[in-house]
């Protein structure tokens, strides 16, 4: 696997392609199975797997978790070179937004309900850095988690706004044996707080139940998550939303295949996401 840390060596290394075609999956490092699950299909896909790995500071909020935020190069590097990837791109910071930056992305309209009312700055550091990324490996086809579904709809929409040449492909959410979806910021948790944060895919399995039990109210759908969520007080809410996946608008009834369930906990000092989707992401 060969590691590129500047856009200068990205250039000159992405040419060997020659014909073939070019997947990619970016990151922020801290791997997990849910990644990998991207880098599986990324390489069953392409002729060529390409990674990044850059914490974008652009996204992180002043009070969030950018210092803390979990890095172990040493440890992604090995897990990519066992999936056979062929190009791992590192970047630090000045490669990325050299000084003076000033050009950034903003998707309206997608950016500021869901999570995006809490993380104001968040999707159009998302987007910028994407942007950036896709311009410089110029992807045939790139990858994204369901997990951060907001995320998928907004680079989505980038894509088709901006008439970028790739197809965005979303993969299904990877969860641990227990339920609890993978996320690197899973290695924040105090067991306790682990625990507690289960209950996150419990409300959505009952969401679920309730969907297959042709219950699609809103209302409904969303107290019943509110007490499984409130069983614990470890637990604290910040949203649950059920939304039109089009437009991510609240919607008072489920429309299926048209319908995202998502919300976002806090345990501790820890923000956990997680959704159901009834429809398709990928385009
Ligand atoms: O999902 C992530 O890890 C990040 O938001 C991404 C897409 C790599 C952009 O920094």
């Amino acid at each position: 696997m060969k590691i590129c840390r500047s856009i200068s060596c990205l250039q000159k290394e992405l040419p060997a392609a020659g014909k073939r075609e070019i997947g990619f999956v970016p990151t922020m490092g801290a791997l997990h199975q849910g990644h990998l699950s991207l880098v599986r299909r990324c390489r069953e896909e392409n002729g060529l797997v390409v990674v990044s790995i850059f914490v974008n500071p652009a996204q992180f909020g002043p009070t969030e978790d950018l210092q803390r935020y979990p890095r172990d190069p040493e440890k992604d590097i090995a897990m990519l070179e066992n999936e056979n990837v062929d190009l791992l791109f590192m970047p630090d910071n000045g490669e990325i937004y050299p000084q003076p930056y000033r050009t950034y992305v903003n998707v309206e309209g997608l950016d500021s309900g869901l999570c995006g009312r809490t993380r104001p700055v968040h999707f159009r550091g998302v987007a910028t850095v994407v942007l950036k990324l896709l311009n410089l490996v110029r992807p045939q086809r790139a990858y994204f988690g369901q997990k951060d579904a907001q995320q998928a709809m907004i680079i989505r929409q980038m894509v088709r706004d901006l008439n970028l040449p790739v197809r965005i492909r979303v993969m299904p959410i990877v969860r641990d044996g227990d339920g609890l979806a993978l996320s690197s910021r899973n290695a924040y948790l105090s067991p306790p707080e682990r625990q507690a944060a289960l209950l996150l895919p419990n409300s959505l399995q009952k969401a679920a139940a309730l969907v297959r039990c042709g219950v699609g109210e809103s209302r409904i759908i969303r107290e019943s998550m509110q007490i499984e969520l409130d069983r614990d007080p470890l637990l604290v809410t910040e949203y649950i939303s059920i939304v039109r996946l089009d437009d991510l608008q609240d919607i008072p009834a489920v429309e299926p295949g048209n319908t995202l369930i998502a919300a976002a906990v806090r345990a501790g000092r820890t923000r956990l996401i997680d959704n159901l989707l009834l429809g398709d992401l990928s385009c």
